[in-house]
């Protein structure tokens, strides 16, 4: 307990105070007092940084077509059993409305890695139709040249999450075909930062053979990056993957990803004080009340789906995602109530940058 007390004492002090075996101690810990410690000193940092307040960011799922293969995603290349789209500029355009007229101030636009000038193009059009909006505008569309992420910044896009998805190299190799490539995604997230988007990262946690000192070097990666936003969730087998079928049941229970998730979240707040952190889908995959703990473990950013039902069960990344069947209004009315349940107040028609990206602004770090 003394050392868990010291360990948290140094930590608020200043971001970036740990050390990685430091790190690896609070990933371990597993009695449910010290664990409790743990993200409540969390807590307590992002009330510090951004008080008792969540960011909304409205989820588009643009498309399911990706050039990809990574061997633990659903929507791989490989997967014929699924059926491809890809939403029309006007029913992103419809979408970002509806983003705007619900008070999310933000939206996140996501698909599968495609580099194509067709997709690029459409991509610029999405960006030119909803531009006026006045709307946060996050992509998550994968690896893509210099070139390619500069025309989407030029056109209004100013937030970008890639997750480099693990820091070890083997495990890395392990859960990605020999031709995807570890050092491209990282001259990627460095392209993002040149290009001044607000840039954010994460891993999947639970992954076969991943160790907390894996995750805690994965945290110290984020630190040292310097990066504004993470998202972060427990890797979930899907069965139609090779990484699903090789692991089939030699996999941690769910519980115990769930909470190994939290306390990613809460060291993760612990080292780096003042960014972005979102509670993800993945989470509510696990447990009802999963977004809530992980905002009560130290996130601050909830994502909500505000793709249509119907195009939802084409995007499933894993099995068992959430929400395949809820309506939106329905959804958004449950969140304000589940929300102020834990003492919490949702932010309306904000962008919610990241104070990070703020302080590395304001300080003229540029
Ligand atoms: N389990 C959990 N997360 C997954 N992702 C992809 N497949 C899975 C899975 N089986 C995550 C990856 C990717 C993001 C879009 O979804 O981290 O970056
Ligand atoms: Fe494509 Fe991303 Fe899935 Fe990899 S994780 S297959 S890049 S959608």
């Amino acid at each position: 307990m003394e050392r868990l007390t010291n360990i948290l004492e140094k930590a608020g002090v200043a971001a970036g105070n740990l050390t990685v075996d430091e790190m690896t101690y609070l990933l371990s810990l597993e009695d449910k007092e010290d664990v409790d410690m743990l993200f409540s000193a969390a807590y307590g940092l992002k009330v510090r940084y951004i008080g008792k307040r969540v960011s909304l960011r409205g989820l588009i799922e643009g498309g399911n077509y990706c050039s990809k293969n990574c061997l633990y995603c659903g929507i791989r290349s490989s997967n014929r059993k699924l059926a491809r789209y890809q939403l029309s500029v006007d029913e992103v355009e419809r979408l970002a409305h509806i983003c705007c007229d619900d008070g999310y101030g933000s939206m996140v636009l996501q698909s599968g890695e495609l580099e194509s000038e067709a997709h690029t193009r459409y991509i610029e059009e999405i960006l030119e139709r909803i531009r006026p909006l006045n709307l946060g505008i996050t992509l998550s569309l994968g690896e893509q040249s210099y070139e390619v992420y500069k025309r989407w910044r030029e056109l209004g896009a100013h937030r970008y999450l890639l997750r480099i998805e693990t820091t070890n190299r083997d495990l890395y190799s392990l859960i990605h075909p020999s031709n995807h490539s570890f050092e491209r995604r990282l001259d990627c997230l460095r392209d993002l930062r040149r290009l001044d988007y607000q840039v954010g990262t994460g891993v999947m946690c639970s992954l076969p053979n991943q160790t907390f000192d894996d995750l805690a070097k994965d945290i110290q990666f984020f630190y040292d990056m310097d990066v504004d936003m993470i998202g972060m969730g427990p890797y979930i087998e899907h069965p139609d993957t090779p990484l699903g079928q090789e692991f089939a049941g030699r996999l941690m229970p769910l519980e115990k990803r769930l909470d190994l998730a939290l306390k990613m979240i809460a060291v993760t707040r612990i080292q780096l004080h003042n960014v972005n952190i979102a509670s993800s889908t993945a989470l509510q995959a696990i447990d009802e009340f999963g977004r809530e703990k992980g905002l009560l473990a130290g996130a601050n950013v909830l994502m909500p789906n505000v793709t249509d039902v119907r195009f939802r069960t084409g995007y499933q990344l894993y099995l068992g995602k959430p929400g395949l069947d809820e309506n939106k209004d329905e959804f958004r009315n449950n969140l304000e109530k589940r929300i102020h349940d834990i003492g919490e107040e949702l932010i309306i028609g904000e962008r919610g940058d990241s104070p990070h990206y703020k302080g590395r602004r304001d300080s003229n770090a540029w």
